[in-house]
């Protein structure tokens, strides 16, 4: 019975793409409107899995500040906050860590695909899931709005309030995925892949800060196949069918309006480009002009993080006292 509360988490990876922005960011800006409690948390504890150059890292946290704000989280109505900045996520998770066998890490999909990545493959890449658990649960947060591949940590976090629930008393709700309608933007370069930070090439994605013109160029080299027609057919012709969907993210029209349209006005992949990038411009635009004028304002910034920091910490603060006291700390 504890009150709907959210809490999500992006790592610090500089300017999002579109895929982030209508894949979580739009969502969860969205989601303010319907919860009272949303704490929203730039996991930089979770980037320092692998190496970061801090100058870089400093850089990415404000940078994710700002577009979270230009993309509409209100920092009066959201706890915006950076995880480093409440010790507390490290405490519990240690706490948390102690009540994991290793089998039940070492079964997580995540961690299988990652490590063998790796020659010798970090501690934190192994356990971060038991802190993504420690964000989630150090609020009783009761909602967390993830992408399908983070499931398997949600159903880790379940299993950790229950064993402290049941070893030490009740102090943790249940929490459970909350998905919302969202769309999988897919790489421009390779569409069969999903858009993602991590692809080298940087022609492969949007930014949500690109110029106009990279935008055009970008979606002029968008690979798509050798059929000049637009339709609709995200399995045999994923590249064109990337581009409709990016269409529809940005317009709210469906498939069947922009096929017709396209029909009807004889454009084709080309043409169709010329539109996409048309659409994007424009409503990338404001978002764009309030990023720069934020990054610009790096006391604000700092203001923001600082007053999160202090909210955040108060909820912390108090399920740690919890905590200790269940546990005889
Ligand atoms: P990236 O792969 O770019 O590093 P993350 O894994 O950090 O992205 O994801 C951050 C959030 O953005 C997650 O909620 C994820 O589901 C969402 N997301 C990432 N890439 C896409 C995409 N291509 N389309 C839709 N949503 C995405
Ligand atoms: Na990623």
């Amino acid at each position: 019975d504890c009150p709907p509360r959210v809490f999500s988490g992006i790592q610090p990876t500089g300017v999002p793409h579109i895929g982030n922005y209508v894949g979580a960011i739009r969502n969860w800006v969205e989601l303010q409107k319907k919860y009272d409690s949303v704490l929203l948390c730039i996991v930089d504890l979770h980037s320092i899995t692998v190496p970061q150059d801090p100058q870089q890292l400093r850089q990415n946290i404000f940078d994710m500040t700002a577009c979270l704000l230009a993309c509409g989280i209100n920092p009066e109505r959201s706890i915006l906050f950076q995880q480093s900045h409440v010790a507390e996520h490290a405490e519990l998770a240690w706490t948390l860590g102690c009540l994991c066998t290793l089998p039940r890490l070492q079964h997580l999909p995540q961690w299988r695909e990652k490590s063998g990545k790796y020659k010798e493959p970090g501690l934190g890449l192994f356990t971060y899931p038991v802190l993504q658990a420690a964000d989630i649960l150090l609020y009783k947060a009761t909602d967390v709005p993830v992408g399908e591949d983070q499931i398997h940590h949600i159903e880790l976090t379940r299993h950790l309030a229950k064993s402290f629930n049941r070893n030490y008393g009740v102090v943790f709700p249940s929490c459970k995925v909350v998905m919302g309608d969202v769309p999988k933007i897919r790489s421009l370069r390779n569409p069969m892949a999903k858009m993602s930070k991590s692809e080298p090439n940087p022609l492969s994605r949007i930014e949500l800060t690109d110029s106009p013109d990279d935008i055009a160029e970008k979606i002029k080299k968008a690979v798509t196949d050798s059929t000049s027609e637009v339709t609709y057919a995200p399995d045999t012709r994923p590249g064109v069918s990337n581009l409709i969907d990016i269409h529809m993210a940005f317009s709210g029209l469906f498939a069947e309006e922009i096929c017709e349209h396209a029909y009807l006005k004889a454009l084709d992949t080309g043409l169709y480009k010329q539109e996409v990038s048309e659409v994007v411009i424009e409503k990338l635009r404001p978002i764009s002009d309030t990023i720069r004028r934020l990054q610009a304002d790096r006391s604000y910034l700092e203001k923001v993080l600082k007053s999160g920091q202090e909210r955040a910490k108060t909820l912390a603060g108090a399920t740690m006292c919890e905590v200790k006291q269940a546990m005889g700390l």
